[in-house]
């Protein structure tokens, strides 16, 4: 198997509490794998030390032959890996388009030099990335609220425009937590077929998710973890009926 990212040893506390504990896992390019656990299990703590947000205490994390292990979140993030947060971290005072536009990885804007100098590569740049918002926009049936602003879009529409911005960003690893809670089915529905899709696009997604349906309808392969700690790892059959995993969820 084609290994992506390799999560070794990794370990963190917060003030005596374990949110990490000796917690191991690799992930394959083009597979979708669910994460999934009680609440506090430390499932959005191990997408944070991922993505840099919060630093380990100790352990290590390689993506794609690179060692990522505590570097910053932009760094990581241009080395290719993208997520979306539980509680969604949109721009609301912002368009829908806007947010998109933001989140791809060519930035014309970055360089003080583009601010002064509004050259014809700046504009390309601008244009391109216009243009392939846009089509994600379309590609997601949501075209007509790319000049809305995120904050009047309903729920299921903001997790949706979080996934899109996660795609522009062109990661080839996506960490999605809990992308379809508290929305309605013909939303969840329309999320888990994009998600379907990223595979066969070079892209691998970490799905976290407590929806037990969604995660065997979409995921290869599924890791439950507990106190920190990866307890059970098979398909979703195998981890559903392991006694480690129904222990942990009787407890
Ligand atoms: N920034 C933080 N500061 C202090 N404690 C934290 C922090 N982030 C997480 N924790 C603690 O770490 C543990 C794991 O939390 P985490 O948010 O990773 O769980 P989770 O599996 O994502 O749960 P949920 O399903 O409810 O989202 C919890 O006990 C939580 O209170
Ligand atoms: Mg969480």
């Amino acid at each position: 198997m084609d290994n992506l990212l390799k999560i070794q040893n990794c370990n963190k506390h917060f003030e005596g509490n374990k949110a990490l504990d000796d917690f191991s896992c690799e992930i394959n390019r083009n597979e979708i794998v669910g994460l999934i656990g009680p609440n506090g299990a430390g499932k959005s703590t191990l997408f944070n030390v991922i993505t840099g947000f919060i630093l380990i205490d100790s352990g290590k994390i390689n993506f794609d032959k690179n060692n990522i292990t505590n570097k910053g979140p932009s760094k990581i993030n241009k080395y290719g890996i993208s997520r979306t947060f539980q509680d969604l971290r949109l721009i609301r005072q912002m368009t829908v388009l806007d947010n998109i536009l933001l989140s791809f990885k060519k930035q014309p804007g970055e360089h003080l030099e583009n601010v002064f100098f509004q050259n014809k590569k700046v504009k390309n740049i601008e244009f391109e990335n216009k243009k392939k918002a846009l089509e994600l926009l379309k590609y997601a049936c949501i075209s007509e609220k790319a000049y809305e602003l995120a904050n009047d879009l309903s729920y299921g529409q903001q997790k949706l425009l979080s996934i899109i911005c996660c795609l522009a960003s062109d990661a080839q690893l996506l960490l999605l937590d809990e992308p379809i809670a508290g929305i309605n089915p013909a939303m969840i529905e329309k999320i888990l077929s994009i998600i379907t899709e990223l595979p066969k696009q070079g892209r691998s997604v970490i799905l976290i998710e407590h929806n037990m349906d969604a995660v065997s309808q979409v995921c290869n392969r599924v890791i439950f973890m507990d106190a920190g700690k990866k307890i059970s790892e098979g398909t979703s059959e195998e981890v559903r009926n392991d006694p480690r995993v129904i222990e942990a969820y009787l407890d």
